[in-house]
């Protein structure tokens, strides 16, 4: 088994995240996604999500090709995540790229390109 992580909000579900994630699964064989719960968005990442963490959950539960929902609850949980789930690829959007490179001492890391044109913030409008 190939075991990919990757972590977000997901809010405001769109294609965007769709072709992330279809990307992340087919970079191994078994996905889990880390979902920020509303206390990491507000507290954290200064972010007000319009759907609820459960909501969220909800919608990403829906895909067959996700393997396993986790909750992402602070910045720090990635290395025991990685180690705990024995992870070998950790991927993520390239918005992201470079700032996630000190995880390559526990697994591979792997930046997918963004898709263009679309955003939880644009589809929120806040
Ligand atoms: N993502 C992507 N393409 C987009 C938007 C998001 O590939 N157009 C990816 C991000 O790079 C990340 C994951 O989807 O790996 C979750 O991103 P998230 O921050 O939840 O979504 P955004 O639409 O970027 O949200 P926001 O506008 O609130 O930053």
């Amino acid at each position: 088994m190939i075991k990919v992580i990757t972590y977000g909000t997901f809010d405001t579900f769109h294609y965007g995240h769709f072709f992330l994630l279809e990307r992340a699964k087919a970079l191994g064989t078994h996905l889990t996604v880390c979902i920020s719960t509303d206390e990491f968005n507000k507290n954290q990442k200064r972010k007000i999500a319009k759907l609820n963490f459960s909501e969220r959950v909800r919608i990403i539960k829906s895909l067959n090709f996700v393997d396993h929902i986790y909750p992402e609850k602070s910045w720090d949980q990635k290395v025991l995540d990685i180690k705990n789930f024995e992870i070998n690829i950790f991927a993520i959007g390239d918005d992201w790229k470079g700032k996630f490179d000190f995880l390559k001492s526990y697994c591979d890391v792997i930046y997918l390109p963004r898709t263009n044109d679309v955003s939880s913030t644009l589809i929120r409008g806040y």
